[in-house]
Formats: structure tokens, sequence, C-alpha cells
């Protein structure tokens, strides 16, 4: 017999039958994602933020249409929005921390086209004018025992410069440019504060020598500026709110919500961005500035809605809450899309995202499919082990089956 291949039968499938493979760059034909870089911004250092391929990868596969909506109750940088905004989805953000909220408005509806350089020129003489001794004149509202903790962390000319910078931004007509320029100076917060601007809790102390913030303002400005939207998003189809999660899904219906919960006590967001936000709270009381007036930024407010616990048992209680919450807002055939990850307890595993599937099984969700994200050179978030990074990330996509309605 002839080993010619010529002369074998014709056993290949007519063309049309072959299932085509698909091309090798989508990232589509496999359950482990990875994306260049990671979510981090030059706007705002959040922590935790998501990159925004994958949120344009789960609308690419769960938001085939312009009518979806989409929920992101836990909005941290407001990725998701940003996304929607360019997908054309109508979407909602909620995020417990003002800090967030203000950032994400920030992010969203700020137009890049705005004089920000002369806005900052005049800033910099106010600041020169009257800045220390402004921050001196409310210094009673400083002192009280309310912001003792936001306190200890500063020399003291530090903290009357980076207060000064944030009275002199009150005076600023512009809301937009008002709100630009207290996320920068926000950011500034921890730079000139003793922490470790790269820790993720206060813990670690350096006593920083005088740092003028009005000069590191105006070096950030400009790389802030670059991570603007082309076309701000419209406010009509895109809104942000102030609130817990918890309480503030039932209102309304999504097809789409998606869930990137802090991770069990990893990153304290209500501690870590607490020295801003406790500055943004004098500023709020002597000036009334526009841009912060509907955000709520006293501390035991941001703490007792916030999540990120170290305890274990409260946050269980939380898995099942946000399955009952996203139950009730999710449409019929509608989906949730969950991201947590895992975390180590004293060397092993601990794996919250076995409890969300059961919470979410109890409350009319089917599991409908589980990718693995794995993240490649995101500084801080790897744990190496035996000489390998393994860092778990799922995202379960959980399908509200229309006769679990
Ligand atoms: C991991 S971050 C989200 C990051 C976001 N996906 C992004 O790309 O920027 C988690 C967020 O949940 C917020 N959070 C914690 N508890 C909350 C609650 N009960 N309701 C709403 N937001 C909450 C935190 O303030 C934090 O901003």
């Amino acid at each position: 017999m002839s080993n010619d291949q010529t002369h074998l039968p014709f056993i290949k499938e007519p063309k049309s039958k072959r299932i085509k493979p698909e091309k090798k760059d989508s990232g589509f034909i496999s359950s482990v994602w990875t994306f260049e870089g990671n979510g981090g911004s030059q706007l705002y250092r959040y922590y935790g933020t998501l990159p925004r391929q994958l949120i344009e990868r789960i609308f690419t596969l769960y938001a085939k249409n312009a009518n979806t909506r989409v929920f992101d109750p836990f909005l941290g940088l407001g990725t998701t929005l940003d996304v929607a905004a360019d997908f054309g989805i109508e979407g909602q953000g909620f995020d417990v921390n003002p800090l967030a909220c203000l950032a994400s408005e920030t992010r969203l509806y700020t137009s890049r086209d705005l004089p920000f350089l002369q806005a900052a020129d005049a800033l910099e003489r106010d600041f020169k004018k009257r800045g220390m001794n402004a921050a001196n004149n409310i210094s009673e509202i400083l002192m009280s025992d309310k912001y003792a903790y936001a306190r200890k962390w500063f020399r003291e000319e530090n903290l009357y410069s980076i207060l000064g910078l944030l009275i002199c931004i009150s005076g600023i007509k512009d809301l937009s440019t008002q709100r630009l320029f207290f996320v920068i100076a926000s950011q500034l917060v921890r730079e000139v504060a003793n922490v470790d601007t790269r820790c993720t809790h206060h813990l670690v102390t350096k006593r920083k020598d005088f740092i003028p913030a009005i000069c590191l303002f105006e070096q950030k400005l400009a790389t802030a500026i670059n991570t603007l939207r082309n076309k701000p998003a419209d406010s009509n189809r895109i809104s942000v709110m102030q609130g817990s999660a918890i309480d503030l899904l039932p209102q309304d219906k999504a097809d789409l919500i998606i869930i990137h919960p802090p991770y069990l006590g990893v990153i304290h967001y209500h501690l870590i961005h607490r020295l801003a936000t406790d500055l943004l709270d004098v500023v709020k009381s002597a000036h009334a500035p526009i841009s912060l007036s509907k955000y709520d930024f006293s501390y035991a407010r941001i703490k007792e809605g916030d999540v990120s616990t170290d305890s274990s048992k409260p946050y269980n209680k939380f898995i099942q809450n946000i399955a009952a919450s996203c139950s009730k807002a999710t449409a019929a055939n509608g989906r949730c899309v969950v991201i947590i990850g895992d975390q180590r307890n004293k060397g092993h595993l601990r794996h919250p995202f076995t409890d969300f599937i059961a919470a979410f099984e109890q409350h009319g969700f089917l599991l409908e499919e589980i990718f693995v994200w794995l993240l490649e050179n995101n500084g801080g978030m790897h744990i190496l082990r035996r000489g390998h990074f393994i860092d778990h990330n799922y995202i379960l996509v959980l399908h509200k089956v229309a006769e679990a309605c």
C-alpha cells in the first residue's frame, strides 16, 4: 500500500463545516486572561483599579446591544463607566467613598480642552498671596477632635501648605476645574504627609522635609490632564452617586452588574484615603466649595459603609447581602459579573470566590463562566511562591435565569 496521502480516500470535512480556529490574539479562546499593565492612573492613585481592557472584554461578551444598562456598585476610579461611555451604554456607579466618586466624576466628565494651565497660574498667585494665612484662619476647625487622626501624620508646615492649597482651590469658579484640582491635590496629601505613598495603609512613617504643595501640584497637573477623556461622558446616561452598594442597588434594574468589591482586608479603602477625605471635610465645612457639596466626607460615615475589613465574618455576611441586592437589581436574563481575588492567610489560600458563587446561586443565579485573570507586572499584588508569581483573580459570570426571576 502506498503511503502517499494523495491516494487516501477524501476524509476532510467540507470547508463550511469546519470549526474556524479563533485568531490567536483575540484573547477569547482562553479562559485565562492577561492584560498589558494594570489600571493604575496618573489622575489619582486609587488602588485596585481595573485595566480598561478587562471591562472592554466583559462588555464585548455580555453587553451586546446599546440598550444594555450597567451598574457598578463598587465604582472605585470609575473604569466601568469610562468604558460604558465609549460603548454608548447607559451606566450608573456607586461608591461609599466620596473621593472615589469625585475622582470618577473628574475622569468621566472633565473636558481636556479647558484652560487648566491658566487656572493653575491663577491658583499659584492666589496661594502665594493668602494660602498659609487662609489655612491658619480655619485652624479652629482643624483642631477639633474629629481631625486628630489626620493631624498627627503631618509636619505642621506641610499640613498648612496643603490645606492652604485646598482652600485656594475652593475659590475657583469653574466646577470642572475645581473638581480636577481637588482630585490632584488629594493625591498630594499622602505625598506631603509622613507616610510612605506606596503603602496601602498609614503604617509606614517617614518624617518628611518641608514640601511646598503648590510646586508638586503644578508637576502633577500636566500628567493628570493627559488622563482625561477626549469626549466627556454624557451625564444624562452615565451617573455617579455616593452610597453603599447594599442600600442603593435594589432601586433599579440592570442587564449587567459588574461588582469588584474590596478583597477581604487587603486594601482598607476608608483608611488609605482618610488623610485626604479628612482635609476635604475641613475645607468643605469652612468654605462649602461647589464640587464637594453633594458628598459626605465624614470619616464615620465612610468607614461604616466600607466592606474592606480584615475580619472574615462580616465579609461573609456582606457576600450574602450583596447577592440578595444584585438579585433584586438584575433584570430577567441579565448577568452579574463578580471580579474577586484570593488572599493568603499564613501561607494558605482563602478563596472568597466560592462563597460568592454559593451566595449568588441561592439568589436565582446560575454560574455561566469562570475566567481567571492573571496579573502580570502588577507591582504590589504579586505573591512570590517557590519562584513563581501566583495570583488568582476570578471573573465569575452569573446568569439570572429567567425562570428564577
Ligand atoms: C476594588 S475597588 C473598585 C475598583 C474599580 N473596579 C476600579 O476599576 O477603579 C472597591 C471599591 O469598593 C468601595 N466600597 C467598599 N464598600 C462599599 C460599599 N458598601 N458600597 C459601595 N462601595 C464600597 C471602596 O471604596 C472601593 O472604591
